[in-house]
């Protein structure tokens, strides 16, 4: 198969291409990455030399540009991971997550449905489900739960799988989409939570909590995330949508404290800053569908994948050093400093 890739310089999407590079030999990749901040072609270096893979620059925005990529490469399917992903940066700037989530992701659908893919699908985010209260553990999102968002990032995330499913119905195409909880791992962007958390730890740096970390989050390792989306491409059904998460929800300030432990630094470090505005308050995902379905099941446990993600981050300091050297100081002296 000739997958189409987009925003595979980013975390998950450059775990994406490593993993099923490796455990799909007979298909060829094409990446599409426009490398914003987030974006990071040491994440791809591992993978330039394959024959099997490709790197085209450009903005998922940009039509003319994306028509001319399919074109030339006319590939069978489509993974769309390319997004501004971060909630607090959606606060501050929400224009360009409307631009890049949710016409990009028009332009990429008409491209696939001029160049007739197999299949396209949109790797969306169980934010756009909204929260769910800590008093009630029984509660959790499954795929028939109302979209209903509170951030710009999360209503940008919604308004493009509102456009998926119109796709689908109105043009017919056999488009599916997946809804994953917080996912961690290698290559991650240390604006979020666990790569900040770690980074900070390991400079004796204060880890900046919001509110009293008691919001909570229902975390997964990359990889498995990864392998849900190759099991839904290949396996899944057109037009549906698919949840993805592990049951493993823990607090903030749970996961902050077993960062220190295992790093071996003190509590002391912890520092309670303002609140995110519109905070949510927790995410649980159901998963039963995929699983019952595809036969998916997450296989990494928290501790063995926080402390493969902790010992990457050791191991591989130039990769971190390099993003801390560039716009991420600016950035980090905007949101946290007098916060
Ligand atoms: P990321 O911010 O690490 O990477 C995003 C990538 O997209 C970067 O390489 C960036 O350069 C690229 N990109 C951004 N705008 C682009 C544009 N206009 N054209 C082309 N490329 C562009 O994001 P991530 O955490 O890897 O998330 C990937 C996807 O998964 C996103 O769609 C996100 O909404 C979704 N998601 C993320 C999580 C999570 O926990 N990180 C969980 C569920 C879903
Ligand atoms: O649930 C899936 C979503 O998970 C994805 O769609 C998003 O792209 C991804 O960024 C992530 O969103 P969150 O807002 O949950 O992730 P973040 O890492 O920004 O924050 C996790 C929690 O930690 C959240 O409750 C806010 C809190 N937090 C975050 C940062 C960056 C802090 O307390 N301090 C911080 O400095």
């Amino acid at each position: 198969m000739k997958l189409l890739v987009t925003g595979g310089a980013g975390f998950i999407g450059g775990n994406f291409i490593h993993d099923t590079l490796e455990h799909y030999p007979e298909d060829t990749i094409i990446c599409v990455d426009k490398l914003t901040y987030a974006g990071n072609m040491e994440t791809l270096a591992p993978v330039m030399d394959n024959e099997n893979f490709i790197f085209e620059k450009a903005d998922i925005a940009d039509a003319p540009a994306i028509r001319k990529i399919f074109e030339k490469h006319r590939p069978d399917c489509v993974i769309n991971f390319a997004a501004e992903s971060h909630v607090d940066r959606s606060i501050d700037n929400p224009g360009v997550f409307l631009t890049t989530n949710i016409l990009g992701t028009q332009v990429l659908l008409d491209a696939s449905r001029e160049y007739d893919v197999k299949r396209y699908h949109q790797v969306s985010t169980d934010e756009v489900y909204g929260d769910l209260p800590l008093d009630r553990p029984d509660l959790l999102f499954t795929e028939e739960t109302p979209i209903h968002t509170s951030s710009p990032y999360s209503a940008s995330k919604a308004g493009a799988d509102l456009l998926c499913q119109a796709y689908a119905r109105t043009f017919k195409m056999p488009i599916t989409i997946s809804r994953c909880s917080n996912c961690y791992g290698p290559y991650h962007f240390p604006e979020k939570l666990i790569p900040l958390m770690l980074i900070n730890a390991m400079q004796d740096k204060s880890l900046p909590v919001y509110g009293k970390g008691e919001n909570v989050r229902d975390w997964l390792f990359v990889i498995d995330h990864c392998r849900a989306i190759n099991l839904i491409v290949r396996k899944g059904t057109p037009g549906e949508v698919y949840n993805i998460g592990g049951h493993n929800e823990r607090t903030n300030i749970d996961v902050v404290k077993t960062i220190l432990h295992q790093l071996g630094k003190p509590e002391s470090l912890i520092s309670y800053v303002t609140d995110r505005p519109g905070h949510d308050m927790r995410y649980g995902i159901d998963p039963t569908k995929i699983n019952n379905e595809l036969g998916w099941l997450p296989e990494t446990k928290f501790e063995d994948g926080l402390s493969l993600t902790i010992e990457w981050y050791k191991n591989n300091k130039t990769w971190w050093q390099n993003v801390l050297d560039g716009e991420y100081q600016k950035y980090y002296e905007k949101m946290y400093t007098q916060r």
